[in-house]
């Protein structure tokens, strides 16, 4: 561990309330299914957990991509590159990338415009976390969690150097 001083943001009942209007949401605009959530790894891999059993239609898919971004840093390198691609053709479906956290949107912008090109019927985003301060790449997003100042998070998935991700809980990495 590193050590470092931590402090809660958002709590579990929080985020799990949050998730349920989100899944509402979805629901609502997509009630026929199938609708594929795509999600990054590794840190949307309890979001998206959440998330589908929020979502009350039985066709909902789950299928996962990963993507490194950052390495062991706190802030972006910049690079993107897809280490893990989908085993399924999205063309023609439904599809909802499923994110943790944007931040440069760097990630996302990139992972967009990889995805459109396969023709999917429909493609938008949810993330639970957004921290708009960071944007460098404009991203639409459809459905965000939160909102949150320019802070390093860890917990419900997201790490630092792999550490944090079983937090149920939100919390700010102190400096
Ligand atoms: P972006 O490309 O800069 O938008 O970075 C998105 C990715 O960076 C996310 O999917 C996370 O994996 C990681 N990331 C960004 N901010 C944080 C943070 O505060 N805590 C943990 N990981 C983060
Ligand atoms: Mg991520």
């Amino acid at each position: 561990m590193s050590g470092q001083v931590e402090r809660i943001l958002i709590t579990s009942d929080q985020i799990q309330r949050r998730i349920q209007e989100m899944a509402a949401e979805i629901e609502r605009d997509y009630p026929e299914g199938p609708v594929y959530l795509v999600s990054v790894l590794k840190g949307a891999f309890v979001f998206v957990a959440d998330l589908a059993r929020a979502i009350k239609h039985p066709s909902v898919r789950i299928e996962f991509m990963a993507i490194s971004t950052y390495g062991h840093q706190k802030t972006s390198s910049g690079q993107v590159k897809v280490t893990r691609d989908l085993d399924v053709n999205i063309e023609g479906h439904d599809v909802l990338i499923v994110e943790d956290i944007i931040d440069s949107g760097v990630t996302l912008s990139y992972l967009k415009r990889l995805l459109e090109q396969r023709k999917p019927k429909s493609l938008a985003i949810a993330t639970l976390l957004d921290k708009p301060e960071r944007r460098v790449q404009p991203v639409d997003v459809k459905y965000v969690g939160f909102r949150i100042p320019d802070e390093f998070v860890v917990g419900y998935g997201l790490d630092f150097a792999e550490d944090y991700r079983n937090l149920s809980d939100i919390r700010i990495l102190g400096p």
